[in-house]
């Protein structure tokens, strides 16, 4: 049975990782910091370009998933094993969602079709006026959670087992 990830996985998990740190720190401390003028298109495009690359690195992840050879169980109880596949399925879906809200946001407040296709249309005053935007917050905070839930399991394996758990994600040799 297989003891660690191929390189396509690993490389997938690197990029969206930090991808998604930075779309989570960026979005929550800049981009709904500053006010919403013309000044702010650059960073508004940053974001929607990298938040739409994280939702299409997602889909191809959730398809190739099932294509792979499963990996050698962790030595955990059968319920910490459902908390394990629980997180991991969370991680997915609420991701999708938040991308999908994400361009749903644009779409209804027009900021999109600004941004992209420079159309005339009125600056909305705040992502919180309109309900696809209230939905792309909260799901960012679930995303937080979840992603916050990972990384405790990963440390707290390796501290109860002594066993670097990391290395199946990383390109250490078998
Ligand atoms: C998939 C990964 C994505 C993550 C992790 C993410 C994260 C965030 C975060 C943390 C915020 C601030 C929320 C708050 O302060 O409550 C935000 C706002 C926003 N996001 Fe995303 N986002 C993603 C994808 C997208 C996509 C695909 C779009 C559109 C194509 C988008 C459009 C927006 C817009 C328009 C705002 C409002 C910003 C403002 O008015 O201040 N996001 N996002």
């Amino acid at each position: 049975m297989l003891t660690k990830y191929n390189s396509s996985a690993i490389i997938f998990h690197l990029v969206q990782g930090l991808m998604i740190v930075f779309l989570l720190v960026t979005g929550t401390f800049v981009l709904s910091e500053i006010p919403n003028t013309i000044e702010k298109f650059g960073s508004f495009k940053i974001h929607m370009i990298l938040g739409l690359i994280v939702l299409v690195l997602t889909i191809i992840r959730i398809i190739n998933i099932g294509k792979h050879p499963k990996l050698e169980p962790l030595k955990v109880s059968s319920f910490r094993e459902k908390l394990i596949k629980f997180n991991h399925i969370a991680i997915y879906v609420v991701l999708t969602l938040v991308g999908l809200s994400g361009i749903l946001l644009s779409k209804g407040s027009g900021i999109g079709e600004m941004i992209f296709f420079g159309m005339d249309g009125e600056i909305y005053n705040s992502f919180k006026d309109y309900n696809m935007g209230i939905a792309h917050g909260i799901l960012t905070k679930v995303l937080l959670f979840l992603i916050a839930m990972h990384i405790v399991g990963v440390f707290s394996y390796r501290l109860k087992t002594k066993e670097n758990i990391l290395s199946r994600m990383w390109f250490t040799k078998k």
